[in-house]
């Protein structure tokens, strides 16, 4: 461990993990999915995918890691069954990815801290113009990407656990402040309703491949972030309850995020939910305008915080996405760690390039591609955001959780589980997990799989 650096406390892991999951993810992207998904229908499937099927990948997870100590590759090749070792490269591959356009999204949350402590509440009528100057957007992205690489290459307990173990609180005061002042907005309710109450006629093929691709990507699951955090993880630690708070966390913040927009939304429409399907702008259209009526000096503070914190949850993430392709690069090529970290970010953000053209400014990249059976385009961001979370994050912990069952098998699994949590053995979660692990998750993601990749990619629906 002593080379590899480790987390110097119990509450130092959980805080990084929660703050690698806690990110944009929760509060931009489970919103805008909610809104584009059906509402509450969306909202039931999450949970339930999120309970039922990736806490057992999570536990999984974090178990290979502790058990090898390394990286997503180094992990299968530790445990002897190096032909599965593709997993771990198709996880670090999905990272590349979700990094390049994730740093994109970023780089607009960290533009805004300037937007509003200028008090530019109206940025909320010129979003489309703010993500087609690219040369400023590119700089905030480059800042971004700068600060992650700052922070990977100070390594786990200096520079990761740190920043999680502050921020991540004052995040979570920052949501609940806005959620008091939000629910007493007039038509909150009518928010509130869209929100919470199902309406499951809206259920369909693609809100469901969109609900299980938000729940993996929102808990950093499928491509070996936590195994690669769950490497440095120490032996005393109790893997189940730690995995426990860190889904409940997650979850706990995306949903009161949407506690927050929702109720917004239902006030600035005057209660008709217009604009709730807008898309990857919705939070940067939506919270401008309610700092905007706060007003004055102390809405532009509340607002610049809000952004200051947003960036901090994105960082964290940012960390944890960048740190699997770096530790894979110094455990498995012997690159200096420092080195490493700038060589990757650097090319991570070469690639997010068209991921940034795409808002508007390049014809091409904003219609990148026509789906079977669309008649829209989609953009370029949302092409990678497609591949990554909704079909390879999937796919990884399909494969993840069968071969620990399956391949790894159970009993080892089940052995790495029980360090550092005693009464694990015998109790109803082993069974329920063993059941998970080894049946219901390879099943069902197995199958989910199988339709995202028809009706994404072939227009095939088969509901
Ligand atoms: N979970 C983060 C979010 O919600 C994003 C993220 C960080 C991620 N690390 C990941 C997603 C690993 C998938 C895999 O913002």
């Amino acid at each position: 461990m002593a080379t590899r650096g480790g987390f110097s406390s119990r509450l130092g892991f959980i805080m990084a993990a929660a703050g690698s999951a806690v990110g944009l993810g929760n509060i931009w992207g489970f919103p805008y999915e909610v809104g584009q998904g059906g509402g509450a229908a969306f909202v039931v499937m999450y949970l339930i995918f999120c309970f039922v099927l990736c806490y057992p990948v999570m536990v999984t997870e974090i178990a290979i890691g502790r058990k090898t100590e390394k990286n997503p590759v180094g992990a299968f090749n530790a445990l002897g069954f190096k032909k599965w070792n593709f997993v771990g490269k198709m996880g670090i591959f999905s990272g590349f990815l979700i990094l390049s356009f994730y740093n994109v999204i970023a780089g607009w949350a960290f533009g805004y801290v300037y937007e509003m402590a200028i008090g530019n509440f109206a940025i909320a009528d010129h979003f489309s113009e703010f993500v087609q100057d690219v040369f400023k957007v590119g700089a905030y992205g480059m800042l971004f990407m700068a600060t992650t690489a700052f922070v990977v290459s100070k390594g786990i307990s200096g520079g990761i656990e740190k920043a999680a173990k502050f921020l991540m609180p004052s995040l979570l005061i920052m949501i609940l402040l806005i959620v008091g002042y939000s629910l007493t907005l007039p038509n909150a309710m009518d928010g509130l309703k869209f929100y919470l109450i199902p309406d499951f006629s809206k259920l369909s093929s693609e809100v469901i491949i969109n609900a299980l691709g938000q729940a993996f990507f929102s808990l950093s699951l499928g491509m070996g972030a936590l195994i690669t955090y769950g490497s440095y993880v120490n032996k005393k630690e109790n893997i189940v309850s730690a995995a426990a708070f860190i889904t409940l966390a997650d979850v706990g913040i995306a949903v009161l995020a949407g506690m927050m927009i929702f109720p917004l939304i239902g006030f600035m429409s005057g209660g008709t939910m217009d604009g709730v399907g807008s898309g990857p702008g919705l939070i940067f259209v939506t919270l401008p305008q309610i700092f905007g009526t706060i007003g004055g000096t102390f809405g532009a503070i509340a607002g610049t915080l809000f952004f200051v914190l947003l960036c901090f949850a994105a960082l964290t993430s940012t960390v944890s996405l960048l740190e699997v392709p770096v530790a894979y690069v110094v455990d498995e090529k012997n690159v200096r760690r420092s080195r490493a970290v700038w060589l990757v970010a650097g090319a991570i953000f070469l690639i997010g390039i068209p991921s940034l053209l795409g808002n508007g400014y390049s014809d091409f990249f904003s219609n990148f591609i026509t789906y079977p059976g669309s008649e829209t385009a989609t953009d370029f961001l949302s092409f990678i955001a497609n591949v990554a979370n909704d079909t390879l994050l999937p796919l990884g912990g399909c494969l993840i959780v069968f071969f620990a069952a399956h391949i790894w098998k159970k009993h080892n699994l089940d052995e790495e589980l029980s360090h550092g949590a005693p009464n694990y053995k015998g109790s109803f979660l082993q069974k329920y997990l063993n059941f998970a692990v080894g049946y219901l998750a390879p099943a069902v993601l197995g199958f989910i799989f199988i339709i995202t990749v028809l009706k994404t990619y072939f227009g095939v629906d088969i509901f």
